[in-house]
C-alpha cells in the first residue's frame, strides 16, 4: 500500500458547488481505482487565500497516476509533496475521498500546530516535519 500527502494553494476561493463537483468526480474515480484518502480545504478570510491538503492511498501506480493529474489541475498551484511512501494499512479505508472544509471555528479547536491557511500558514512547516501533516490528518480521522 502506498500513500502520498501534499499541500497546495487554491487558485481562487472555492465555492461549495465547485467543491462538491470536485469531490463527486474524485470519489467516482477513486472508488473505481480502490483509492482512498482525505482532502482538507481551508479558506482564510484574513489571508484571502485557500489551501488544500490531501492524502491519497492505494496501489502505488494508481496513487502516482492520479497525483500526476492532480498536480496539473488549474484549480490549485504550488503543489508541494510533503510525504510519500509505503504504509501497511490504509488510514482512510472507509473514504473514497473524505472531505473537510475547515472554518475559523473548527480551526480554533485544532491542535496548535495546525495553522492551515491562516495568515501565518507556511507549507514549509509541514515539509520540514511530515509528522505535522500526519498529525493533522489523524486529528480529522479521529474526529470523524
Ligand atoms: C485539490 C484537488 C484534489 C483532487 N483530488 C482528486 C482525487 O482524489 N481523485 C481524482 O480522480 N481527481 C482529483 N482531482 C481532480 C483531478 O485534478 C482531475 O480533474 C480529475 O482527475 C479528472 O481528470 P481528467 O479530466 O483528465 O479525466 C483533484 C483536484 C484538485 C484541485
Amino acid at each position: 500500500m502506498y500513500y502520498m500527502i501534499y499541500v497546495s494553494q487554491s487558485t481562487k476561493p472555492m465555492l461549495t458547488p465547485e467543491l462538491e463537483q470536485l469531490l463527486q468526480k474524485s470519489r467516482a474515480w477513486n472508488t473505481s481505482k480502490s483509492l482512498s484518502g482525505l482532502l482538507i480545504y481551508r479558506y482564510s478570510s484574513e489571508g484571502k487565500s485557500g489551501h488544500f491538503i490531501q492524502m491519497l492511498e492505494g496501489d502505488k501506480a494508481e496513487v502516482r497516476s492520479v497525483y500526476d493529474k492532480i498536480r496539473l489541475d488549474k484549480r490549485h498551484h504550488t503543489v508541494l509533496t510533503l510525504s510519500e511512501g509505503n504504509i501497511e494499512n490504509r488510514m482512510f479505508s472507509e473514504w473514497a475521498m473524505g472531505f473537510k472544509n475547515i472554518d475559523d471555528a473548527t480551526l480554533s479547536d485544532l491542535p496548535g500546530h495546525a495553522r492551515l491557511g491562516d495568515s501565518t500558514f507556511n507549507p514549509a512547516t509541514f515539509q520540514q516535519s511530515n509528522e505535522e501533516a500526519l498529525k493533522l490528518l489523524k486529528f480529522f480521522h479521529s474526529a470523524s
